[in-house]
């Protein structure tokens, strides 16, 4: 397991803290508070993490048949990476359409990766990725479900970056 900040001079902190559990999923929240928005596969490693944060989040469907995400709020995007190594197919589909739409992209101020170091230099370029086309930066990278620590180091990080946009 690896958890490590996206680029020297991350924004997240490295300070963990005690972590809260409540469920994410939710849209419920003042504006002043930090919002998520987040995809997540079938095996919903993201989901589960996200779920842990206790920020309210919204999921963008899996399929094209389950719908389409529109935000009207500011919001980070956590994304996790799907090229088996590649750059082509390293953004989920679903998370491309969501961002075309440019209400959507134009509310996204920072995108939080998801992989699995097995894949090398390819971990997290989701990040990578969607940090460059949106112009935002990339916030932290975290393996499969996540450590209790990334958990914490999120939340933490969450809070101070939302306070400077
Ligand atoms: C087909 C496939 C390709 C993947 N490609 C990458 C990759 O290029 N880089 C990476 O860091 N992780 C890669 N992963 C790992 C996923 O990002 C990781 O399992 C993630 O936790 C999946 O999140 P989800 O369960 O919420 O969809 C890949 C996983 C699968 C199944």
């Amino acid at each position: 397991m690896c958890a490590e900040a996206a680029q020297p001079g991350a924004v997240l902190p490295n300070q963990p803290e005690a972590s809260k559990t409540d469920p994410g999923d939710s849209i419920v929240g003042s504006l002043s508070e930090p919002r998520l928005v987040y995809f997540s596969s079938a095996t919903e490693n993201t989901a589960r993490f996200v779920k842990r944060l206790g920020v309210p989040a919204q999921r963008i469907p899996l399929r094209p048949k389950d719908g389409f995400l529109s935000v009207d709020y500011d919001y980070i995007l956590v994304v996790p990476t799907y090229g088996g190594g590649n750059l082509g197919g390293a953004v989920p589909k679903q998370v491309i359409k969501f961002l075309n739409n440019e209400t959507n992209r134009n509310h996204c101020k920072g995108v939080i990766s998801a992989g699995n170091t097995n894949f090398g230099k390819a971990y997290c370029i989701a990040g990578d990725i969607v940090s460059k086309k949106v112009g935002v930066p990339h916030l932290y990278k975290f393996e499969l479900l996540g450590t209790p620590e990334d958990v914490s180091r999120v939340q933490e990080g969450l809070k101070r970056f939302w306070s400077t946009i």
